[in-house]
């Protein structure tokens, strides 16, 4: 009985594969703009300050690993001792990353 009620749980709490790339694109765009840009292109006043790279651009896209760039939302990015990008592991569970790793590999153009 309780194995039973354990599935029904995660099948309840698992979203489907659509809501977790909508949750990806919602993440993004409540996180992620003012720096990186809508499209990735980091066009922004933060983004050119911070020099953060055009992620349309598949050069760009082919300098980290999927992993790495986990390891960067989860734990943030410092150049020079320096945050250049905050840390969002706090804020973001490990779905949520995963998704965006995902989403942000969309970006390219
Ligand atoms: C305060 C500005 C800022 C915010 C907000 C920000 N980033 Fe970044 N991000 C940067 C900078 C600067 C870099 C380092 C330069 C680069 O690789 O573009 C970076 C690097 C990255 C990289 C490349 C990782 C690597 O290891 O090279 C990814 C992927 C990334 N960010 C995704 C995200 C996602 C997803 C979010 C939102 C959850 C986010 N960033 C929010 C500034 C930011």
């Amino acid at each position: 009985m309780k194995a039973l009620v354990f599935l029904m749980l995660t099948a309840l709490l698992a979203p489907a594969p659509s809501l977790r790339a909508a949750d990806a694109r919602a993440n993004w765009e409540a996180n992620c703009v003012p720096c990186h840009g809508k499209e990735g292109r980091a066009d922004t006043a933060m983004g050119r300050a911070l020099k953060a790279k055009n992620l349309t651009d598949p050069k760009a896209q082919a300098e980290f690993s999927d992993a790495q760039a986990g390891e960067s939302i989860k734990n943030g990015v410092k150049k020079n001792g320096a945050v250049t990008m905050k840390a969002f592991g706090d804020k973001l569970s490990e779905d949520e990353i995963k998704a965006l790793v995902a989403y942000v590999r969309t970006l390219k153009r």
